[in-house]
């Protein structure tokens, strides 16, 4: 049918050629901005394995997207010129936290807390807040100085005298009077910012932590004392996380939220501890930076760069389900997704002494 000279035959193969390098790299296109859609919110999806990490990152260096996330590259993007202004006298104050107690505690904390521990919650949650209470977050079986309260907004008013009765009854309730909301976990980790350092300033260390992890409390303290830095946040971090420009992702981030092309280095917000002294530096910090809905990348990346506040991998800090075995928790400092049970479960096993692992 078709007859071809030898040129053109030659012409044909290198447009087919073409085509097949085209698509090639199209394919990898795709699929590199899959995964890192993935892991931008492995920490919420909860589905990526452990492994996406490390390979993410190969893939950012590979592609030299990797870039320099020094403290000055965006702040004043985000903020406007006026944040450049160092003068702690003269805060910029674009993100005041002028919420009000609806339930406090201030003598929660007493002065020997070393370590204290905000959960995160929702009026709601009331099984996972008595087994927090009853499993990692109990006093005796930590065997150090920990005290833990929960953080809550408002919210369900048909819950809230239960709520009360809660309160009456173990003291360790903190509720502010904002709209609690998934898109509002901000403000709910500024506000355990700010109870820390009113009331519990004297302590030495703060661990926020949402109401579905289990803690190894021990291995927590453990860590912390070891580590030399002052000002530090402690966690499951990430590097060289992209903002999603998808406008159909869950995660859509339009540019006047978010106007840099990388996220500052972060941790993972399932569990985070720090320095009592890098709270009050993140809570000034969050002050002077527009709140971001995204609470581990504006708490832990936003306004750590802007404080200048260290953030330090930890391996033991997981936020994905790891099995809900003593075993894994006698090494694991933080563990994600576990049912009130699931918590009673592990704890059991962890704290049994006739329980041997490899
Ligand atoms: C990062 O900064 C260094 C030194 O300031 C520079 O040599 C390098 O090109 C920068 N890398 C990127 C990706 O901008
Ligand atoms: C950061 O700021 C310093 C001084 O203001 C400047 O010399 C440096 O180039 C800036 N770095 C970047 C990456 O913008
Ligand atoms: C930022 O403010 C300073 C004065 O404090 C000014 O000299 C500079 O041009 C401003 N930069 C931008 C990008 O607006
Ligand atoms: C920075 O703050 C100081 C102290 O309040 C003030 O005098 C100065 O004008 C401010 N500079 C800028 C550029 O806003
Ligand atoms: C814990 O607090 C008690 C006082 O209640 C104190 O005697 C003890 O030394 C503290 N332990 C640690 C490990 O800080
Ligand atoms: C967040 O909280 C503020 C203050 O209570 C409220 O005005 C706002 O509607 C809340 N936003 C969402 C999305 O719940
Ligand atoms: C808490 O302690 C730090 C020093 O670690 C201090 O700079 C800060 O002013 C204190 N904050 C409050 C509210 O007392
Ligand atoms: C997970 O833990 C259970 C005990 O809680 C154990 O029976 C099971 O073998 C463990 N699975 C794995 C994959 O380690």
């Amino acid at each position: 049918m078709f007859c071809y000279s030898k040129s053109s035959f030659k012409v044909l193969s290198q447009v087919v050629l073409g085509i097949i390098v085209v698509g090639v790299l199209v394919h990898y296109a795709i699929y590199f901005n899959n995964r890192q859609i993935l892991q931008i919110h492995s920490d919420i999806l909860q589905t990526t394995p452990r492994q996406l990490r490390k390979g993410n990152w190969n893939i950012y260096q590979m592609s030299g997207i990797t870039q320099n996330l020094s403290r000055n590259t965006s702040d004043s993007m985000l903020l406007g010129n006026s944040s450049k202004n160092t003068s702690s006298s003269a805060l910029n104050i674009v993100n005041p936290h002028s919420f009000s107690y609806i339930i406090n505690e201030p003598t929660a904390c007493t002065a020997y807390t070393e370590l204290i521990i905000g959960v995160i919650t929702a009026v709601q949650n009331f099984d996972d807040r008595m087994a927090v209470r009853s499993t990692w977050g109990s006093k005796a079986a930590a065997g150090y100085n920990v005290t833990v309260v929960f953080i809550l907004g408002a919210g369900q008013p048909n819950l809230q005298a239960q709520l009360m009765a809660e309160s009456d009854k173990y003291h360790d309730i903190i509720q502010e009077d904002f709209v609690d909301s998934y898109r509002n976990l901000s403000i709910k980790s500024v506000a355990l910012l700010k109870w820390v350092i009113t009331y519990c300033n004297s302590s030495k260390y703060m661990l926020k932590a949402d109401d579905d992890m289990y803690v190894n409390v021990q291995n927590l303290v453990q860590a912390l004392r070891s580590e030399s830095r002052t000002d530090f946040v402690m966690g499951h971090s990430f590097i060289g996380a992209k903002p999603v420009q998808n406008k159909n992702s869950k995660w859509y981030t339009p540019l006047e939220d978010f106007n840099e092309k990388v996220y500052p280095k972060y941790t993972s917000g399932t569990a985070y501890a720090m320095s009592t002294k890098a709270s009050s530096l993140l809570y000034q910090a969050s002050l002077e930076i527009k709140l971001f809905w995204l609470e581990d990348i504006y708490i832990t990346g936003l306004c750590a760069r802007r404080a200048g506040v260290s953030v330090v991998h930890n391996g033991g800090f997981n936020y994905q389900k790891l099995n809900a075995s003593g075993c894994v928790f006698r090494k694991a400092i933080t563990g994600h997704q576990y049912s009130a049970e699931e918590k009673l479960s592990i704890h059991t096993q962890v704290n049994d002494p006739k329980l041997k692992c490899l």
